[in-house]
């Protein structure tokens, strides 16, 4: 199947998919990669693997709708049939949601729905959680609220500081996300 992935920061994760689909691991083909604004680290990735990238300036359009619109006549034309969010930081609207319904993935490094939001990691952590984690879920207009996929818990240890945490947890996401993606497309959910 041909994915998109949606990305707005460093893109380790959208690294760890993209060589999941070269190794095989993963037997799909990102055909676009989404990015909500310049100079990312998912841009440069993207374009060093020779991935098309689709940046939308959301200034550009007067409501979200409108820019998904633009998104979907750039995924229809590349024949998209799924939708991986890797550190995606804007709300998706029921308007591309529905377009693709129960085919949108979010990775969050949490379990949910336990610290859903953008400083999970440390919200865990000043929380004092002994465990904690990362969830695979599908995407729904909520914030990480839609159905849960997949999850892996991750320990913390008396001498974890939030660093350290980071780094395990970042750890489990590149190799979680590969993993459920291929389990996904065995079970056929990215079809159109
Ligand atoms: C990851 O921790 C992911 O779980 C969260 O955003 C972060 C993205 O990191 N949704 P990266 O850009 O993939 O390195």
């Amino acid at each position: 199947p041909k994915l998109a992935v949606f990305a707005s920061g460093t893109g380790t994760n959208l690294a760890a998919l993209i060589q999941a689909t070269q190794t095989g691991e993963v037997p799909a083909e990102i055909v676009r990669v989404v990015v909500d604004r310049r100079h990312t680290g998912a841009q440069q990735l993207a374009e060093t693997a020779g991935i098309p990238v689709l940046r939308i300036n959301y200034k550009d359009y007067a409501t979200r709708e409108l820019a998904e619109d633009a998104m979907l006549t750039v995924l229809a034309s590349d024949g998209v049939v799924g939708i991986l969010l890797a550190g995606y930081m804007r709300i998706l609207t029921p308007k591309l949601v529905n377009a693709f319904h129960q085919r949108i993935i979010n990775i969050h490094p949490a379990l949910l729905p336990s610290f859903p939001g953008n400083s999970a990691i440390a919200d865990a952590w000043q929380a004092g959680v002994k465990v904690t984690g990362v969830t695979i879920h599908y995407v729904d207009d909520g914030v990480d609220s839609g159905e849960i996929i997949a999850q892996e818990a991750v320990k913390l240890t008396a001498t974890d500081d939030l660093a350290q945490l980071t780094t395990k947890i970042h750890a489990v996401e590149h190799t979680l996300y590969p993993a459920t993606v291929a389990m996904l497309i065995k079970k056929g959910v990215f079809v159109k």
